[in-house]
């Protein structure tokens, strides 16, 4: 079973995937009782016919009890300037959660989509003590899928033409497009472009979403698509290469705060943190974006 907790935007478009590939059953756990009842009757129109997956919601937390993945998509709110915005109203509702996954399900894979990514990944793994191979943040996967449709909109190019676009860092402004390793028709984009070109690209990808909520409340698909394809990757045990936000120990040279960095996801979770070379500056961005979450982590 996997458990979804909030049935907001993000869960039922993650569920409605989930439900139409007939991966699993699954359970909404919302605040609100009806909204999760309500939305998992209007999915459960979309079970395929042979298909002998479910979908159930509630209010109650113990139902999560035997669920081998839980994807938290909750939020207290909506931010309007950053995604740290309501930070403090977040973390306070990740500590409850986390108690309860815990409590619930101590051997779940966790995937943590709710906002601010970074740090809410972070606590998670530090008030479960769950493995970090199994606190899994979704956002660096979202941030590359934008960085990739950027691309190729600035060449007027298919994006199936690129490959490697990578974000890593934070789920914010801070976030580091890999400009070294994108190749669009096997060649390298760098010498494609020049500064000027990049940084905007840049900027554009960081500030993605503020485009996008000029033309429509918040986002849904694309992070749902990101979140689908890792649960798939679980249940079937393939080996995913995404970039994901993961609690490090060392790697990059970076300690007691999670970042989103390439990994391997399987059947247990992270089987490996890929380190990749980086050019100078790009380290530089990343050692900047690392400290942003580390400062955001002190502050609470
Ligand atoms: N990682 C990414 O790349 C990415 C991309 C997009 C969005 N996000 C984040 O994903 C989160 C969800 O976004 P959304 O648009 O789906 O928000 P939403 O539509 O407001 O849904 C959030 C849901 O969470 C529920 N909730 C609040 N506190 C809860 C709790 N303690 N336990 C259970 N449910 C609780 C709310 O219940 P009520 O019905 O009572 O209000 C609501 O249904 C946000 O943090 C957003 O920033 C992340």
């Amino acid at each position: 079973m996997i458990s979804i907790i909030g049935s907001g935007k993000v869960g039922t478009a993650i569920a409605f995937l989930c439900i139409t590939n007939s991966l699993d059953d699954i359970l909404f756990v919302n605040r609100t009782k009806s909204k999760a009842i309500g939305e998992a009757l209007d999915i459960s129109n979309a079970i395929p016919a042979n298909s002998n997956v479910t979908i159930h919601g509630t209010d109650d937390f113990s139902k999560i009890s035997g669920s081998n993945i839980v994807v938290i998509t909750a939020s207290t709110g909506t931010y309007l300037k950053s995604r740290t915005e309501m930070m403090d109203a977040q973390v306070k509702m990740i500590k409850e959660i986390s108690n309860k996954i815990k409590k619930y399900c101590p051997s779940a894979i966790v995937l943590v989509v709710s906002n601010p990514l970074d740090v809410l990944t972070f606590i998670f793994q530090k008030e479960t003590q769950f493995s970090r191979n199994k606190v899994i943040g979704i956002a660096s996967s979202l941030d590359s899928s934008r960085f990739r449709y950027l691309l190729s909109e600035k060449f007027g190019i298919k994006q199936s033409q690129i490959t490697d676009a990578l974000v890593m860092g934070e789920h914010g402004d801070s976030m580091v497009p890999i400009f070294s390793r994108v190749k669009i028709n096997g060649k390298n984009v760098s010498e494609m472009l020049n500064d000027s070109d990049k940084k905007t690209i840049s900027t554009e990808t960081q500030n993605y979403w503020r485009s996008l909520r000029l033309l429509k409340t918040r986002s849904e698909f694309g992070i749902a698509k990101n979140t689908f394809d890792v649960i798939r990757a679980i249940i079937d045990n393939d080996e995913l290469v995404i970039p994901a936000s993961i609690v490090l120990n060392g790697e990059y040279g970076e300690k007691d705060v999670a970042l989103g960095i390439p990994v391997k996801i399987n059947k247990n979770g992270i089987k490996e943190i890929i380190e990749i070379k980086l050019n100078e500056q790009e380290n530089k961005l990343l050692k900047i974006s690392a400290q942003t979450i580390r400062n955001y982590i002190k502050s609470l």
